[in-house]
């Protein structure tokens, strides 16, 4: 197989039948939506994964996919999530965390948290300051983070950031968050680290979870999906959470009809689920 120079391939457009095989790809395997508008954003970030595959151009990739190479699958994902996040984004949860939903929670044990599309970690290790500071150091708190794409677990577990990443927190958040930091690099505290268990979840697919949970994050990931599969994730979430618990989810993403899953709206983008059957 000829590996092609970059001048030689950036000048190959993705056709509008191998774009309609990854739409299709991206669909089936994790949900994802993606619009014919994108397709010059799409074929630039795969544009890399052709040249790095030595494939002779994006339809020998697709091939490539679709014979099932599971390593390429991993960079595929990785290419076509978008995994932007911050620290305490969408500050509002976080206080709502603080004031409501944690201090109701002081008297219980084993108190489980899911950060579902965790991305990079800001929002597990955002959660986890707020833990620490209601319930204390305790051993029965579990926060588990998830997302399907491996590239950004494997940074999210190493609990290491870049000034750009942190230089908007106020001091007192820094402190909460890190413990050793220099001018440009912030690590995790080892103490919210350990609350942490990082696995890889697609949520489109079953899920290899047997436990309830107080709390649900599952923030700016549904808008990727389309409406049907928002709505089973909506009601799989639903069925994962104890009575009274809590789903709190990104600020475009909407849950029509919540009662329909037992639900209700308390809030900006958050939602509690029944405390008994109605
Ligand atoms: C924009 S980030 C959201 C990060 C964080 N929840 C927040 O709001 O800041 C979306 C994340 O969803 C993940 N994702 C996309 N499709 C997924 C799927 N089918 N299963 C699990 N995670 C998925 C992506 O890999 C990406 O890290």
């Amino acid at each position: 197989m000829t590996l092609l120079s970059k001048a030689d391939f950036s000048n190959r457009d993705m056709s509008g039948a191998c774009f309609q095989k990854i739409v299709h790809l991206a669909k089936i395997n994790w949900g994802l939506n993606l619009e014919e508008g994108k397709r010059p954003l799409i074929a630039a970030r795969l544009r890399k994964r052709v040249l790095a595959t030595g494939s002779r151009d994006f339809s020998d990739y697709v091939q490539r996919l679709s014979n099932g190479d599971i390593n390429e699958c991993d960079h595929f994902i990785s290419a076509l999530s978008t995994n932007v996040t911050q620290f305490f984004r969408e500050f509002h949860h976080f206080e709502m965390l603080e004031k409501a939903v944690f201090p109701k929670l002081k008297g219980s044990r084993n108190i489980k948290i899911w950060s579902a599309g965790c991305s990079t970690g800001q929002e597990p290790y955002s959660i986890a300051t707020v833990a620490e500071k209601i319930f204390g150091r305790r051993n029965d708190i579990q926060i588990l983070a998830t997302d399907a794409d491996p590239a950004v677990l494997r940074l999210a577990q190493n609990g290491r950031f870049d000034i750009t990443d942190v230089d908007f927190l106020s001091v007192q958040h820094k402190r909460d968050l890190f413990e050793v930091y220099s001018k440009s690099e912030f690590f995790v505290r080892d103490t919210l680290r350990n609350m942490i268990d990082f696995r890889r979840l697609n949520l489109v697919q079953p899920w290899p979870i047997n436990c309830m949970f107080d709390v649900i994050f599952c923030r700016n990931v549904a808008i990727y999906f389309d409406k049907s599969t928002q709505d089973k994730l909506w009601a799989g979430f639903s069925g994962r959470l104890k009575p009274g618990g809590y789903l709190f989810i990104g600020h475009s993403e909407r849950i029509n009809f919540p009662e329909n899953i037992k639900m209700e709206p308390v809030g900006i983008t958050s939602y509690k689920k029944f405390s008994s059957e109605r």
